[in-house]
């Protein structure tokens, strides 16, 4: 008789534990998921935004997904982003994720997610600037960029650096720009713990984004708050991670990669602006697999902009890869009798 699987918990010091300094190897996890996604072997429905009349800066995001392949796994990542918590010492992101087994769709673990999550975000933007820098038109002795600037210096823009230097990217001055300048002051610091270049606090944006060819952007910026398109003369590579900060002309006068359109373009994100404003979508040259897929080109003349939206079945890749890692350790918690009520009729 097929008995449900046991459940464990997976605590953040195990997800930690499975994959710190394994930064080139989730990169490769994730662009596998982008290709299975290409491929057609996931379903990833939209997410759904909690959203609190009382508390519009808050919200909690459900993301379900299901990957194929090697992966086989189905599950919901549950996330919450309530910024004020930063003021409070707390990051502002929380979550957890749940698995389920594909044969009977019992759920079989339960995962500390906020460093899945940022590590799968930080794997997807490097895994990004990686074949958009590598791929992109013109001499080739341009080579990667050496100029980073980053606009938001939270977690995110930490795990975003630390996922760069993994996948093969040297920077000689790195920028900072923050609203606040004890974050940005305290994202120097990790900076110049974390290795070489010149490190420059900026106290304008658009001084950061013109001496930067590439520009990570992980604020919480709700709407667009950089708006002209001369600062991106100098047609940088921008990794749009927070999705809402960019107007659409900038939008518009780019050359857009997103993860995959019909997500990115939603919830007011700034390529859903430019959606709005132009009536199309033939700004957006096609996603990042087919950027993998050679299927398009990004070009020297203009701004290269990548915009992820953020995919369950990112999540849930990592999230397969952890739980197989702390099984084969031996170390899994589980909760006895956590499925309790199995006979049919008592
Ligand atoms: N696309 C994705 O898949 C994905 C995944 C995870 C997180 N994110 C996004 O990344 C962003 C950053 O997340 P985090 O955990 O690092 O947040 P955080 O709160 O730790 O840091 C955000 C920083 O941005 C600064 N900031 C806010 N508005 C700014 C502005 N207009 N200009 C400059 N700085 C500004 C804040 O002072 C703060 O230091 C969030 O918007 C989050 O939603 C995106």
């Amino acid at each position: 008789m097929t008995q449900p699987p046991p459940f464990a918990v997976i605590s953040g010091a195990q997800v930690q534990e499975a994959i710190g300094g394994r930064e080139e190897q989730v990169t490769r996890m994730v662009e596998a998921a982008y290709r299975l996604h290409g491929e057609g072997r996931t379903v990833n429905p939209d997410s759904y935004f909690l959203r609190f009349p009382d508390r519009p800066s808050s919200r909690i995001i459900a993301l379900p997904a299901s990957v194929g392949g090697d992966v086989g796994v189905h599950g919901i990542k549950w996330i919450s982003s309530f910024p004020e918590n930063v003021a409070a010492g707390i990051p502002r992101a929380s979550a957890v994720l749940i698995l389920n087994d594909t044969e009977t769709g019992y759920p079989f673990a339960c995962l500390e997610s906020s460093i899945i999550s940022a590590a799968r975000t930080a794997a997807s933007a490097a895994l990004a600037a990686a074949e958009l820098s590598d791929r992109r038109d013109g001499p080739a002795s341009a080579g990667r960029p050496r100029r980073v600037g980053f606009v938001g210096a939270g977690l995110i823009a930490r795990y975003v650096h630390m996922y760069l230097a993994a996948n093969g990217f040297a920077f000689d001055r790195l920028g900072v720009h923050d609203l606040s300048a004890e974050h940005a002051e305290g994202f120097r610091g990790y900076l110049e713990r974390s290795g070489s270049g010149t490190v420059t606090v900026h106290d304008r944006a658009e001084d950061l984004i013109r001496s930067s060819d590439l520009i990570v952007f992980a604020t919480v910026a709700g709407a667009p708050h950089v708006t002209d398109p001369g600062w991106f003369g100098h047609n940088p590579l921008v990794l749009h991670v927070s999705l809402r900060d960019l107007s659409p002309e900038i939008i518009l006068s780019a050359y857009n990669v997103v993860d995959d359109v019909e997500h990115c373009l939603k919830a007011d994100t700034s390529p859903h602006l430019a959606e709005q404003r132009s009536g199309n979508r033939d700004f957006v040259a096609g996603t990042l697999y087919d950027v993998l897929e050679g299927r398009t080109r990004p070009p020297a003349d203009r701004p290269v902009v990548f915009s992820p939206f953020g995919l369950g079945v990112l999540d849930l890749a990592v999230a397969r890869y952890v739980y197989d890692r702390v099984a084969a350790s031996g170390a899994l918690n589980t909760v006895p009798d956590f499925f309790h009520e199995l006979k049919r009729h008592g």
